[in-house]
């Protein structure tokens, strides 16, 4: 039987958006409209058989691992968050380099048993707390984290961090890092194996 569904490539809107797109531009599965001039979510490629999904970065993972889509790009932070077992990581594409990291206003870390945490990645930040053996009570937060411990809402964020600057404009500063952040390639893992021609050649492609 012959396979008529397109093969569906996730990109996140936002940062490594931005970043990814002149990657993508130089393969053969270079969009063929201008996605800035667009509403439209499904974007046609060069290569008839690969559509491009334009989603928000949390979504990637969700439809990577029911199948929707195929291959899928998205924050080392994004798959912390979620269950190793859903999809498979296949390579590091060196974009988006940051990091994820506790700040506060002042070194709040000694002398502490319990600290307020305001950040929008939980598992992460319960994770890095019972490893320096403090009780963390998560306060999620969907952005803007760096706000909340001068307005006394939580007492350290855990959040990502690149030049420092949003830290430093509210007063925060970097207290200690967490992990190392980059953008990773991810595919379904049925995929793998029905469309394994099309994944390789796209890895191949974006990781040269
Ligand atoms: C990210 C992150 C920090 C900021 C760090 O937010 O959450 O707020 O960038 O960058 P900097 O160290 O260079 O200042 P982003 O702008 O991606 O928006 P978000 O709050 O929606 O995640």
């Amino acid at each position: 039987m012959i396979d008529n569904t397109p093969f569906i490539l996730a990109l996140p809107k936002g940062r490594v958006y931005e970043d990814f797109i002149p990657c993508l531009q130089e393969t053969r599965f270079a969009l063929k409209d201008d996605p800035n001039k667009s509403r439209k979510m499904l974007l046609d490629t060069k290569c008839p058989e690969v559509k491009v999904l334009v989603i928000r970065g949390w979504d990637v993972p969700t439809y990577i691992t029911s199948g929707a889509a195929h291959l899928g790009i998205v924050g080392k932070d994004i798959l912390m968050e979620k269950e190793e077992e859903e999809f498979v990581e296949l390579s590091d594409l060196k974009l988006g380099q940051c990091r994820l990291s506790l700040a506060g206003t002042e070194n709040i870390l000694t002398g502490s048993s319990k600290l307020k945490i305001a950040t929008k990645y939980p598992k992460s930040a319960t994770k890095f707390m019972n490893s320096i053996g403090i009780q963390a009570e998560i306060i999620y937060l969907n952005g803007a984290q760096e706000i909340a411990p001068i307005l006394g809402l939580s007492d350290a964020i855990i959040d990502l961090v690149d030049t420092g600057k949003t830290l430093e404009e509210n007063g925060l500063k970097e207290i200690e890092t967490i992990s190392e952040i980059s953008t990773r390639l991810i595919a379904n893992k049925a995929s793998l194996k029905t469309k394994s021609d099309l994944i390789n050649e796209i890895k191949e492609a974006l990781t040269k």
